[in-house]
């Protein structure tokens, strides 16, 4: 195993364990401000710092999230803030024994020369960042890169990818935070389910490729990917066995056992569809542990539910926890609709 500088190797192979615990995933609420301004809109709310710390502390502080949800990923502005009683978010999580991470990537920006594909900045300055992170209770980070079917992929928006991904990883393991390795596959387009299990197929060879020759330790990491799917716009959904065949062959041909975990993302799917394809994922043993990092598929029906309202607040959190349940017993392979 290579020994990364700082020698936060063996705390890095502990804090990948936690996180892939039997029946538990991750909680993703790491929208910029941006995006989470368009969660708040669809239900008729503003984008101000109130009432992005009432949404983070409705779904930080949901009672008995913790036997569920062992990491949630934040955003910035979320790691340095507190309930309204003044307690600060992290510990709100450390007591619930829910680990703290941090979306670190600065988002993404065209790719001069692609196929009007994008890559993923913020490795500027970002040791320092992870080192305060970390002071701040982070113990695991996020770095969202996307590869778009319909826009190629070209060979050079893969390479940029796999490349920044690696880089990435190096840097949050020399400062303590167990990467989240996410090269986002993204759902559009009309291609059918071999086209989405080729891409992810190359992609991912290449993640692995610039890993390795990063010196990643790849006991310490986590992995997020996208389903194997048809695109959104194929004619065809597929099935959960089908989805689940596909992803677990790309998993198998491209990913060492020596990863503990792998953290799917929704991607827009449905919160039932998500979990009903996570169940089937799960319904023979895996070398690793087979998850959940959703956002959406997590925080839909909550929104829902709360619609800025403190008096729906209880029940906001008791949607949440239905959903959480129920990936946790997807990750289990017991789920059933
Ligand atoms: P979705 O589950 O909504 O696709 O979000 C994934 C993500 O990257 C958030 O961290």
């Amino acid at each position: 195993m290579p020994i990364r500088a700082g020698s936060y190797t063996d705390e890095l192979v502990q804090t990948a364990k936690t996180i892939a615990s039997p029946g538990r995933g991750i909680l993703a609420i790491d929208e910029s401000s941006a995006t989470v301004g368009k969660r708040l809109a669809s239900i008729g709310l503003d984008n101000t710092e109130p009432n992005r710390q009432a949404y983070r502390q409705l779904l930080l502080t949901t009672p008995g999230l913790g036997e569920y949800i062992s990491g949630s990923i934040l955003f910035e502005e979320t790691l340095y803030q507190s309930t309204t009683d003044g307690k600060l978010f992290v510990d709100v999580m450390r007591e619930a024994k829910i680990m703290p991470g941090i979306k670190v990537d600065k988002g993404l920006v065209p790719l001069p020369g692609s196929n009007n594909e994008s890559w993923c900045q913020g490795l500027d300055g970002l040791a320092s960042r992870c080192a305060e992170y970390y002071k701040q209770g982070a113990r695991f980070a996020k770095w969202r890169t996307v590869v778009s079917i319909p826009c190629g992929p070209s060979a050079l928006a893969v390479k940029e990818a796999a490349w920044g991904l690696a880089r990435y990883a190096a840097i949050a393991q020399d400062n303590g935070l167990v990467p989240i390795v996410e090269p986002e596959i993204l759902l559009d387009g009309d291609h059918p389910i071999e086209r989405s299990l080729e891409v992810a197929e190359q992609v991912w060879a290449e993640v692995f490729y610039y890993l390795a020759q990063n010196n990643v330790v790849f006991e310490g990491i986590l992995l997020k990917p996208s389903m194997v799917t048809p695109g959104a716009e194929h004619k065809n959904k597929a099935s959960p066995d089908t989805v689940a065949k596909n992803t677990l062959t790309m998993l198998r041909r491209r990913v060492p056992p020596s990863v503990p975990g792998i953290m799917f993302l929704s991607g827009g799917q449905s919160e039932v569809e998500a979990t009903l394809n996570l169940n089937a994922m799960n319904q023979s043993p895996n070398p690793w542990h087979v998850s959940f990092s959703y956002a959406r598929a997590l925080q839909n029906s909550v929104l829902k539910a709360w619609q800025g309202r403190p008096e729906n607040i209880e029940a906001a959190q008791k949607a949440l926890l239905i959903r959480a349940k129920a990936n946790s017993l997807a990750q289990l392979g017991r789920y059933s609709a």
